[in-house]
């Protein structure tokens, strides 16, 4: 199977510029399956039911997200009735939606989780406690033909380290949130895909995707909070990871693809 996983969606340029590629590719048949984050696809901050049904509609799979997808407050009926949208799994008791689910695709069943890290990130349940319960769910269909861990956090050690521990359990793992791409994809010694983070679907002229001067100026003069943040403007790179898998759900490859913008194109 051929996977295409999609980082972090940054706005409405980046999430026009992605839509127009995932028709292509759906035209084209390049891929078997389409995941994306889209959780700043909402001028940088969340996402709303529109956006979702419009990445569904045009070919997505799968959508995951991260710290900010309680951004609009419009997504929280929507996520409690979909199973294409998933949240962090190892949130609070009681939080809507979902944070791990399995589809039927023409190709089979397949099975996408969502979790996000612990260190330097909004205040979550402990991640390491809940590997379990995706290797538990994942093993328990026994004819899943994709697996797909998106693991959404900022410390490059905490993802490598859980990377590890699903290495031989799932057919992926994923880092999402730092907006800045990796270049440590590999397939693990237990045939997992990994890489530590895709990067972001955005404009890299920018401070992680935000209009840099507003950006700058947080940090030199952290107590003054104008000019407020907004998305940077200019082109934008398509940033993921395509994975190709074995019929026993192992990875066999997985490379990067970064088309448009300005940082160096590679992939298709
Ligand atoms: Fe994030
Ligand atoms: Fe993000």
């Amino acid at each position: 199977m051929k996977t295409l996983f999609i980082g972090d969606i940054v706005g409405r340029k980046a999430r026009n510029f992605a839509i127009e590629k995932i028709k292509e590719f759906k035209k084209s048949n390049l891929f078997d399956l389409i995941i994306v984050n889209v959780e700043n696809s909402a001028g940088g901050f969340g996402v709303t039911p529109e956006i979702c049904d419009n990445f569904i509609s045009n070919g997505a799979d799968v959508l995951t997200s991260g710290n900010h997808i309680w951004d609009k407050k419009e997504i929280i009926p929507y996520i409690n009735n979909t199973n294409k949208l998933l949240r962090p799994m190892n949130m609070v008791e009681g939080t809507p939606g979902i944070g791990i689910t399995i589809i039927n695709t023409i190709f089979g069943k397949i099975g996408v989780a969502n979790i996000m890290t612990n260190l330097f990130m909004p205040k979550s349940k402990p991640v390491f406690d809940i590997l379990n319960q995706i290797k538990l769910k994942f093993s328990s269909n026994k004819h899943l033909c994709f697996t797909l861990v998106d693991v959404h956090g900022e410390a490059t050690s905490e993802k490598l380290a859980i990377g590890h521990l699903l290495d031989g359990y799932v057919s992926a793992v994923v880092g999402t949130h730092t907006h800045i791409p990796t270049s440590d994809h590999r397939v693990l010694k237990n045939g997992t895909a990994y890489i530590t983070d895709v990067g972001m679907s955005g404009d890299y002229n920018s401070v992680i995707g935000m209009e840099k001067q507003a950006a700058i100026s947080r940090f030199q003069y952290p107590n003054n909070k104008q000019p407020r943040l907004s998305v940077a403007d200019g082109p934008p790179t398509l940033c993921g990871v395509i994975i190709k898998s074995k019929k026993n759900g192992l990875a066999e490859t997985i490379k990067p693809i970064r088309i448009g913008g300005i940082i160096e194109n590679v992939g298709i």
